[in-house]
């Protein structure tokens, strides 16, 4: 691989088949709640997520205005049925068959209804009953669906929290709660039978909440760190998003449900929260939802699902200024009311998939008049302030794309090594000259290529 990386014309080819097949699947959505009192009307929402990169979109509820607007888009929509609705759609089929003819027959096909979810997180609610209406409830919506010619076009499902979870760590030992077992067994057994998907909430988030030390927020946000190996499978993780739905993908293969897909129905990281939260920022929310996003558009999946990404609906669009509890619950939103985003995620159309499509060190070589030179850290330089070198970097406009997960330059996954390909892309960017290679004097020009040289955009030696 590393030899064949040497040569730009096969890595153009390479980045462009990988942006294409990018292109071509649609894997990230976001969740749309309308918990809030100040939500810009749908339509303009709609015109909002055509300028982005965001392909799908998820309701918590079936508002028709909502569902309509989405008409002739192309936009997936997921709906979804209340926990409330459960008891009357699992007793009466007719329930089903009217929720149906309400909130799907009027608007499909024009509006791309793609998986309605019966119930949010059911089966971490601790209420038995309406746990075993889950099944039935699912079922009538489904032969509902059926007799109105729509079964084998639009999905059923359900949402599950990570409590439904009873181990998912290491993730080879992920595993399902027991004394959900048999519930959960026939919710798998109605996904495989229909060919809807698992849908999950995995939250890394969270899992800093509870441990929150800095090499756990490095792995949790994509930023560099040491890694875990997984000490049934040997395999080393880098993230905790691939851990955690790894931990899911051995949960249901263990259960015999190896064909059943996951989707990502909610995950995201709060820009905002009280002086006593840990982890709200808008750094971390930037570099978890932007490295995440750059790992699902680079098609590198998960160590136990390598070579697609799981579709993905990021939480969320906006803030929901209604919901209760402390200041992050509120702050989870991508985008302000008017339009504008909260910070920079990377959800342009083209996102990394323009720059590194057309790698500029690939398409035209640096010239060779110009001397080759490297822009380096000095020995000595603290980790720290590589971060700071980096994180600035990363933040002049250049494609950094190639350091984040899955990338070519990803490896060796060291703030050094990420610090020096994004220092020396600014310098050789900008006009190579040797201010441009200065970072607080903590930055030297040499003209031995790094070690990483295949990574020293754009070098020397292509
Ligand atoms: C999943 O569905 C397939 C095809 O319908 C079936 O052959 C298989 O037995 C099912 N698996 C389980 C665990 O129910
Ligand atoms: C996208 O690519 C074009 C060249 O094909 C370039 O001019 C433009 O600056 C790129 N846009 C971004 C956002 O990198």
């Amino acid at each position: 691989m590393a030899g064949l990386l040497y040569s730009s014309w096969f890595l153009s080819l390479l980045l462009f088949c990988f942006a294409s097949l990018a292109r071509s699947q649609s894997f990230i959505g976001v969740n749309y709640g309308q918990v809030a009192d100040n939500l810009p009307p749908p339509a303009e929402t709609v015109k909002l997520l055509q300028s982005t990169a965001i392909e799908k979109v998820r309701l918590y509820g079936s508002d028709p205005g909502i569902i309509k607007a989405f008409a002739n888009t192309g936009i997936g929509i997921m709906i979804g049925a209340s926990n409330g609705d459960i008891p009357g759609m699992a007793s009466d089929p007719n329930f089903a068959k009217n929720w149906i003819n309400a909130y799907v027959v009027p608007f499909y096909p024009a509006s791309n209804i793609i998986l309605i979810n019966v119930g949010n997180e059911v089966m971490s609610y601790n209420d038995r009953n309406l746990m075993t209406q889950l099944l039935p409830a699912m079922q009538n919506l489904q032969n509902a669906l059926d007799s109105a010619d729509l079964g084998g076009k639009i999905k059923v499902s359900t949402v599950h929290s990570m409590a439904v979870l009873r181990q998912s760590d290491p993730p080879s030992s992920g595993s399902f709660d027991p004394s959900i077992g048999d519930l959960l067994k026939g919710l798998l057994e109605f996904n495989n039978a229909t060919g809807s998907p698992f849908a999950i909430n995995p939250y890394p988030y969270f899992a800093y909440r509870s441990d929150p030390r800095p090499e756990t927020l490095a792995f949790c946000l994509f930023q560099p760190n040491s890694g875990r190996v997984d000490s049934g499978s040997k395999i080393k993780y880098t993230n905790m998003f691939d851990a955690q739905v790894d931990a899911i993908r051995s949960a249901l293969d263990a259960m015999g449900f190896k064909g059943v897909e996951i989707v990502v129905a909610e995950t995201g990281w709060p820009y905002k929260g009280d002086n006593d939260e840990v982890g709200p920022s808008i750094e971390n929310a930037k570099a978890y939802n932007g490295n995440l996003i750059a790992h699902l558009r680079s098609m590198v999946g998960t160590p136990l699902m390598p070579g697609k990404s799981v579709d993905t609906y990021l939480f969320a669009l906006y803030d929901e200024d209604q919901k209760p509890g402390p200041t992050s619950e509120r702050s989870f939103g991508l985008f302000k009311p008017d339009l504008t985003m909260v910070y920079d995620v990377g959800l342009s159309k083209t996102g990394n998939q323009n720059t590194s499509s057309t790698p500029k060190a690939s398409v035209k070589p640096a010239p060779k008049s110009k001397k080759d030179a490297w822009c380096v850290p000095k020995a000595g330089v603290s980790d720290a302030q590589l971060q700071e070198n980096l994180d600035y970097a990363c933040g002049q406009g250049i494609d950094c794309s190639a350091i984040q997960p899955g990338g070519a330059c990803f490896e060796p996954m060291t703030v050094a090594s990420h610090a020096t390909y994004a220092m020396n892309l600014l310098y050789q960017t900008s006009g190579k000259n040797p201010w441009d290679c200065d970072f607080s004097q903590t930055a030297t020009l040499t003209s031995t290529n790094p070690s990483y040289d295949k990574c020293s955009y754009p070098g020397g030696s292509s």
